[in-house]
């Protein structure tokens, strides 16, 4: 099987989790992609989504998906969406396609995250992949710095790159990150970071792993 196989596999296995009648998040990325794909083709089921990025609403338009406004809505029934890591505790790396705030956002308002992926992503330790930090233009240097002094790593500007909130990217490269907690707490103490890629302090409650044998069911350990 291709990885876009195994992505397709994790998005269908997805559909499983929509809650008919009601309005979910849908995440960002190729294999939110594939999801968003497959939810077009139960689209009447639900009264609509929010979406973590202008690219994810743009998509789902484009499927005559309705697509809320977070402040117009109380309640969302599930998020659904990839990660970048992922380990045995369900705490993930996300933003690797820059849209972890919002991600964050519409995932604090749902009732339940199913993360999609496939097994590339399942990690013993989270950081080989460089964790994104969303950052306050002005501050990028001192953040780099702060991160560097606090927890070591080497901190890369995404070049060219402006998120869907006006901001930049710090991708930090080299860390080992055996609390996510603690650290996704430490590094949202930081004056001008926006946001960082740790989804730990809220983790996915399932994570569909895509394998050569099929999907794989899981929960936090
Ligand atoms: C987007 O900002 C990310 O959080 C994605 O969820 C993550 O990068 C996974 O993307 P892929 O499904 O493309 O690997």
């Amino acid at each position: 099987m291709t990885q876009d196989e195994l992505k397709l596999q994790v998005a269908q296995a997805a559909i499983d989790y929509v809650v008919a009648d009601t309005i979910i998040g849908v995440g960002t990325g190729s294999t939110a992609n594939f999801f968003i794909d497959e939810l077009a083709k139960i689209k009447g089921k639900i009264k609509g989504t929010v979406a973590s990025s202008e690219a994810t609403a743009q998509r789902l338009k484009g499927h005559g998906i309705p697509v809320f406004d977070l402040n117009s809505v109380d309640e969302i029934s599930v998020y659904i969406d990839g990660a970048d890591e992922a380990d045995a505790g369900l705490n993930l790396i996300k933003g690797g396609g820059g849209a972890l705030t919002r991600e964050k956002i519409v995932l604090a308002v749902a009732k339940k995250f199913v993360c999609i992926a496939d097994e590339s992503k399942k990690v013993k330790v989270l950081g080989k992949f460089p964790l994104p930090i969303e950052v306050i233009p002005m501050a990028r240097s001192y953040v780099a710095r702060e991160v560097v002094k606090r927890f070591g790593g080497e901190p890369v500007l995404r070049d060219g790159f402006t998120t869907d909130n006006g901001n930049v990217i710090l991708d930090i490269h080299g860390l080992q990150i055996t609390d996510p907690v603690a650290m996704e707490n430490e590094l949202n103490s930081i004056v001008g970071v926006v946001t960082n890629g740790l989804f730990a302090a809220r983790n996915a409650d399932v994570f569909l792993c895509g394998t050569h044998q099929g999907v794989q069911t899981l929960t936090a350990k």
